[in-house]
């Protein structure tokens, strides 16, 4: 199977680089997934990029001031969500509860959904992607994408070595067998070898992405 690779731009790039951006990576646009800020979403959509949301609610319609659904998104031709990222979580207070009401509506609209999962401190990830996964999961039967990003790993420069993220990717196929598992963290054009094992469906980058050169190296790699 074809790895993915999903490009988080996170709040970054005003208009003027959106359109560079857009303009720089035309000719690679069916080869990663992007997830823009929303105000974005129709440039790329346009351009005919693939697209995924940093973030998503779990009500399809409604008084719920600046949020935005799966139905919405999904209606202007998005196919992605992640969800759960580390950031939303800390920034947020995003709880695994809520995560699973978001996978579980995101999923109803027909996206296909990213969950994020990963551990403060290196070697000590058990317990916290059991509990991450198994809450988010709860009642979920379709196969989703796992993004294991461990926190001590983005936007450090740190990343696990091979043997670590064979062991984490076991526990999580212990845990969910059905599930695809992304790596992220710190992903860039230089370590990106020795991330890409073949257990591995694909990576989540975050920094590297907002620099298209990096991101043709790093598609040079893993395609
Ligand atoms: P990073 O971010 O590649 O900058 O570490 C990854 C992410 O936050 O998804």
């Amino acid at each position: 199977m074809e790895k993915i690779i999903v490009l988080n731009l996170k709040m970054n790039m005003d208009y003027n680089d959106m359109l560079k951006y857009i303009e720089d990576m035309k000719v690679y646009k069916k080869d990663f997934i992007v997830c823009p800020s929303n105000i974005y979403i129709p440039y790329f959509l346009e351009n005919g990029y693939e697209v995924g949301v940093q973030n998503i609610f779990y009500h399809d319609s409604g008084s719920y001031t600046g949020e935005v659904s799966s139905r919405q998104v999904k209606s202007l031709g998005v196919k992605y969500t992640i969800a759960g990222h580390s950031e939303r979580r800390r920034c947020f207070q995003e709880t695994d509860e809520q995560i699973n009401r978001k996978i579980k509506c995101a999923l109803k609209n027909g996206l296909e959904v990213i969950l994020c999962v990963g551990e403060k401190a290196r070697g000590d990830y058990k317990e916290i992607l059991k509990k991450q996964i198994l809450e988010a999961l709860d009642g979920v039967s379709k196969p989703i994408y796992i993004a294991y990003e461990p926190i001590w790993a983005i936007g450090s420069g740190n990343t696990p070595t091979k043997e670590e993220l064979l062991e984490v990717i076991n526990y999580i196929k212990e845990l969910k067998p059905s599930s695809k598992i992304l790596y992220g963290g710190s992903v860039n054009k230089e370590n990106i070898s020795s991330v890409n094992i073949k257990e591995v469906s694909g990576f989540l980058i975050g920094n590297a992405s907002l620099s298209t050169s990096h991101v043709k190296q790093i598609l040079d790699v893993v395609r």
